[in-house]
């Protein structure tokens, strides 16, 4: 490793506003060392503040039984309000337009239950080749619900020949190609598999140009990208909260919904009891009169001990706040990428290949790492170093450096451990 390269880390790590925030989460230890994770887009580190609530959740059920619907020291049911105020902020969006509930995939299918409503010719779905397969399965699975054929129906827009990132004029031609036939463009804010970042309001325009929807999976984007939902009248989207957001293992996801389409009373939800108007929730009427807000979306009563996970988390991505964030996160993911550029060019190997754009307009905290003819074994010996990250079928390494806890040193570190990997 370059001498350089060891002194510009610990230099930006002294300089670093949000370096204090590593402190607050549990970082795991491999020996007796901390090991180098890098692999928050997967899973993001516990939050030392989580026991604390989690535990007065406990407490309070212990205490009050049922009474703690209105007797805690939050009441559960409102539990889920005030987390609309750090999660609008987080997602560019009104208070009354996102909501956290339930969990990625299902809040997809409720969302397309009202976004996805195919009639005549007006049918087809747009989204990315290499999209997550739970999204292509949500797909597949919704066209079949309205008895259409999936392959007819599910137009993908893929890289070109011997490429790994798809252009953005290839997703632009693809809405117009389809036009009064393009029922819904659902597509991975940022790609799970390249890191690459979609160009979500570029998008959202030449859909309704078209007469279409327009929503996103955000899981690998929200809290890690910054986001303008509303701005860019996005008409739906949804995230998961256990990866940039830190909330644990299947953590409460969220979703955001359009103000014009959340107080069209009209629109189809797949309603339940919690979704009703508030005031008259336990009256138990007949009929479902959906909250005029995003929270019209939610189906049960809140799961309060994964929002309690959640609240410790948006704490302290709140103190954080996104711009100063991202604004680590580019620093951060450029000096990963120097890195990985000097220990390949040091150790004469040009089996590396980063195709997660170099635009860093186009990518938030992730790379990914194309490692030709080295395969699972170079991977295996990082494991071995304590550097934790991310290996896909056939021969990609996705490593994520996060603004809130990984330092500048983490990033030197993996370029040691890749060193010595090599040289093995
Ligand atoms: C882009 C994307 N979509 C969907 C999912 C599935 O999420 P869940 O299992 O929370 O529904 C994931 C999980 O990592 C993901 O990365």
């Amino acid at each position: 490793m370059r001498p350089d390269s060891h002194t510009y880390a610990l230099s930006a790590d002294e300089k670093d506003e949000l370096r204090d925030f590593r402190l607050q989460f549990h970082v795991p230890h491999f020996e007796d060392k901390e090991c180098v994770y890098l692999t928050g887009n997967s899973l993001g580190l516990q939050p030392k503040g989580l026991k604390k609530y989690l535990e007065e959740e406990m407490e309070d059920w212990a205490k009050f039984g049922v009474e703690g619907h209105f007797q805690a020291r939050r009441p559960w049911v409102s539990y889920h309000e005030p987390f609309a105020e750090p999660l609008s902020r987080i997602v560019g969006a009104k208070e009354e337009e996102v909501v956290a509930m339930g969990s990625l995939t299902a809040n997809l299918h409720f969302l397309m239950a009202s976004f996805y409503a195919p009639k005549g010719k007006r049918c087809k779905i747009i989204c990315e080749k290499k999209a997550f397969p739970s999204d292509a399965y949500a797909l597949q699975s919704q066209a079949k619900l309205h008895g259409l054929d999936p392959a007819e129906v599910i137009i993908e827009v893929s890289p070109r020949a011997g490429e790994y990132l798809i252009h953005i004029e290839d997703i632009l031609q693809a809405i117009r190609t389809h036009g009064d036939e393009l029922a819904l463009v659902m597509i991975g804010g940022v790609n799970y598999y390249s890191g690459q970042v979609f160009d979500m309001k570029r998008i959202t325009e030449a859909g309704h140009a078209v007469g279409a929807k327009v929503g996103f999976d955000l899981a690998h984007a929200v809290g890690n990208v910054l986001l303008s939902l509303h701005d860019w009248r996005v008409d739906f989207a949804a995230w998961c909260s256990y990866k940039y957001l830190n909330s644990g293992p299947g953590g409460v996801a969220g979703i955001y919904v359009h103000e014009d389409h959340a107080q069209n009373k009209d629109l189809l939800r797949l309603a339940g009891w919690w979704g009703h108007d508030k005031e008259r929730r336990f009256l138990m009427e007949p009929d479902f009169d959906p909250i005029p807000t995003a929270e019209s979306w939610q189906v049960s009563n809140a799961p309060v001990f994964a929002l309690a996970c959640h609240k410790a988390a948006l704490d302290q991505h709140d103190k954080a706040g996104m711009s100063a964030l991202r604004k680590k996160s580019l620093a951060l993911t450029s000096f990963l990428e120097k890195v990985i550029k000097e220990v390949a060019e040091d150790q004469g190997d040009n089996g590396f290949e980063i195709i997660t754009p170099t635009d860093p307009n186009q990518r938030g905290s992730q790379l990914s790492i194309l490692v030709h003819g080295h395969g699972k074994p170079l991977f295996d010996k990082l494991s071995d170093q304590g550097v934790i990250a991310d290996w896909r079928e056939p021969n990609v390494i996705r490593i994520a450096p996060v603004p809130i806890y990984n330092s500048f040193m983490d990033c030197y570190r993996f370029g040691e451990a890749l060193e010595k990997a090599l040289k093995a």
